[in-house]
């Protein structure tokens, strides 16, 4: 069963939003498998978002993805790549279609609520950077 890695970035996590998303993943028929509040640090960031060294808004993604707790979750289902990512709407929320995350939740494309992995090799490089296999349930 295909799996993805969502990570509810610090502005909608400390918002108090992480109930209502994840209510939206569990009422598409996704089960939550792996769940932790964390906070990411430059190492993780670095990892995490390797393709995105060099880019001009790098260093604004990791100040605001180090600079308070998130929660890390493994979503599991049919299709759920796909789906969770059409859940979560367009990366920047001035184009995410109605009832999606980021229409409701994000701010700007930095503060844009919610990841989500953008592909079966991405979520298999990305959730071991959260979850050791013994984190994982069925
Ligand atoms: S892009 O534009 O196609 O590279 O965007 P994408 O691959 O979907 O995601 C890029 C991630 O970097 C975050 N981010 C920004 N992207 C583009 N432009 C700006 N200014 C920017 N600032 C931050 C964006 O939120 C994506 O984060 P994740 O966690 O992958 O959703």
């Amino acid at each position: 069963m295909e799996q993805t890695l969502v990570l509810i970035k610090p502005d909608a996590f400390g918002a108090g939003h992480a109930g209502a998303i994840l209510k939206l993943y569990e009422d598409a028929g996704f089960k939550i498998v792996a769940a932790k509040v964390m906070r990411m640090t430059e190492a993780i960031a670095a990892k995490h978002y390797v393709e995105h060294i060099g880019r001009p808004y790098y260093a604004a993604l990791v100040e605001f993805m180090t600079s308070a707790p998130l929660m890390a979750i493994v979503l599991r289902g049919d299709d759920v790549i796909k789906k969770v990512r059409e859940l979560n709407g367009a990366t920047n929320p001035a184009d995410a279609a109605e009832g999606t995350v980021r229409k409701l939740y994000a701010a700007d494309k930095t503060h844009n609520a919610v990841h989500a992995s953008d592909s079966p090799e991405s979520s298999a490089r990305e959730i071991p950077i959260f979850f050791s296999a013994c984190e994982m349930f069925d």
